[in-house]
């Protein structure tokens, strides 16, 4: 049998994605071993660059990750002989002829892989799809492309992306990447559910009162206008990173571990939801802002955003899932640039204790005090649980204590880069963490008609201080169903 190969090429490599996120993590994989034993990795754009050239821009933005080993500067040297430059236009069968000629010297007869990463906007992937599949597959191994959000601005925009990719692809070849899958907490929560007795049998509207997925950025589109304003946070964040977060939250356990199971469970799952109206959602932008001296530009001012844009930067929604564990339970997702934090979080708020039994007898009221259970994504990863609990003495007094587990102090290691996950599992042909055309078509499905309400209705959005906690109509959202944001108390 012949020996493997991987030629792993990044396209768009000039890119800001490429550069922080995907070389980096393709040398954190090597620095650990990851790495197939025969691998290159080139980069395709359009610029003229030498490898040379290209050697120098990745080594910029390499660090050693977890311990500062010795021989750290080494592995740096070996990984970057092992990446190529080759210029070419996107469209070019000619020019992805040449790559595939420099990827059969690499390859030197030995069983050829082949990994494309589309680090490209989504305006350019079928043309690179049709020149690299026809001109630079493998000819006796696999040919796999890694494709990047935005799939389209909608359903019908999705679908005609998918049936474009599939002249050229069968579905097993397409790894439609959701960054959020590969986080660590993320990928926890099938574990946190199937391999605990605690948790899975509170996991349904019995116990449940609703549950909440939070994302927040302390910064705002600065530079990146121009995408944002195209698609706006719900179609940034919502439709994608939250959505899958809840789908995996949500889903019945799926008869296997197999990448085939979980999504056939995330699927049903999606399909099971309502789908969205105008009165579900909250929509925001923010403005301009002077805090301690400093000024703070509005969403607007950003030179590559239209003036008068009605793209929200902020939005909050009341999502539900008309099946039978879930039913009547409020799923609350709230997503927003330009607030006064970063953090991704998923609250669970736990129905009340039946009988109020320390109401009775001491006046506790323990309806403000439910239990909590929180996942923080990121930063500073935790999961904890928020109990009531005695407060020492002798008099009866009940507070509301963190069981914590501190991910910092638990597993001090650096946790990973969610891309490295991904390109690992993408390279070993784990699809589990990617998402399926059908997966898609269901997530585009509860977004769409409401995405197309608010453009068509021009619904103004509701104004926010940059730096501050949002518009105050996203607490309104939640008091419809007598909630309040997890993540203000
Ligand atoms: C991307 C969005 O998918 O996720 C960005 O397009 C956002 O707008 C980013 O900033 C957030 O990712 P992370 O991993 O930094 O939370």
């Amino acid at each position: 049998l012949a020996e493997n190969t991987v030629s792993i090429t990044v396209v768009g490599a000039s890119g800001d994605l490429a550069k922080k996120k995907i070389f980096p993590a393709l040398f954190a994989l090597y620095y650990e071993d990851y790495l197939p034993q025969h691998f290159t990795v080139f980069g395709y754009a359009r610029s003229k660059l030498t490898d040379e050239e290209l050697r120098h821009t990745i080594s910029t933005t390499l660090t050693c990750r977890v311990d500062k080993r010795e021989n750290c500067s080494d592995k740096m040297e070996q990984f970057l002989r092992r990446c190529f430059y080759h210029s070419g236009q996107y469209g070019s069968e000619v020019d992805f002829c040449e790559l595939d000629n420099k990827f059969k010297e690499k390859e030197d007869g030995k069983l050829a892989n082949r990994l494309f990463y589309l680090s490209i906007p989504p305006n350019i992937f079928v043309d690179v799809v049709r020149g690299a599949s026809r001109s630079a597959s493998s000819p006796n191994g696999w040919t796999r492309f890694i494709v990047e959000k935005p799939f389209g601005r909608d359903s019908e925009s999705s679908s005609e992306l998918t049936r474009c990719l599939k002249m050229y692809l069968i579905e097993e070849q397409i790894f439609r990447i959701d960054h959020y899958l590969g986080k660590e907490l993320v990928e926890n929560l099938s574990v946190l559910r199937f391999a605990n007795l605690v948790f899975e049998p509170l996991w349904s509207r019995n116990y449940i009162r609703n549950v909440q997925l939070i994302f927040s950025e302390d910064f705002g589109t600065e530079g990146r206008g121009g995408y944002f304003d195209h698609y706006g946070i719900i179609r940034d964040i919502m439709q994608n990173h939250l959505l899958q977060i809840l789908a995996l939250f949500a889903m019945e356990t799926p008869v296997s571990l197999d990448g085939e199971d979980i999504r056939n469970e995330k699927v049903k799952v999606l399909r099971s939801m309502r789908v969205l109206k105008l009165d579900d959602v909250v929509v925001g932008q923010y403005k301009g802002h002077t805090k301690g001296g400093k000024s703070f530009p509005a969403y607007t001012d950003d030179p590559t955003v239209p003036k008068g844009s009605l793209t929200p930067t902020f939005a909050a929604a009341s999502l539900f899932i008309d099946n039978a564990r879930w039913d009547g339970v409020p799923f609350l997702m709230k997503a927003g640039k330009a607030l006064h934090r970063r953090g991704a979080e998923i609250r669970v708020q736990f129905r009340h204790v039946p009988g109020n039994l320390y109401k009775r007898k001491f006046g506790t009221d323990l309806d403000k005090a439910t239990n909590e259970l929180v996942i923080l994504v990121q930063p500073n990863e935790a999961i904890y649980l928020k109990i009531n609990n005695k407060v020492p003495g002798l008099s009866m007094r009940l507070d509301s204590s963190n069981l914590n587990l501190l991910y910092s102090e638990r597993y001090p290691r650096e946790i990973p880069d969610a891309y490295e996950r991904l390109l690992l599992d993408a390279i070993e042909g784990e699809r589990r963490l990617f998402i399926r055309s059908d997966e898609l078509d269901a997530a585009w499905a509860i977004f769409s008609p409401l995405l197309r309400e608010l453009e068509e209705k021009k619904v103004v959005p509701e104004l926010y201080p940059y730096g501050s906690r949002g518009p105050v109509g996203a607490h309104y959202l939640a008091a419809k169903y007598n909630v309040r944001w997890g993540d203000l108390s």
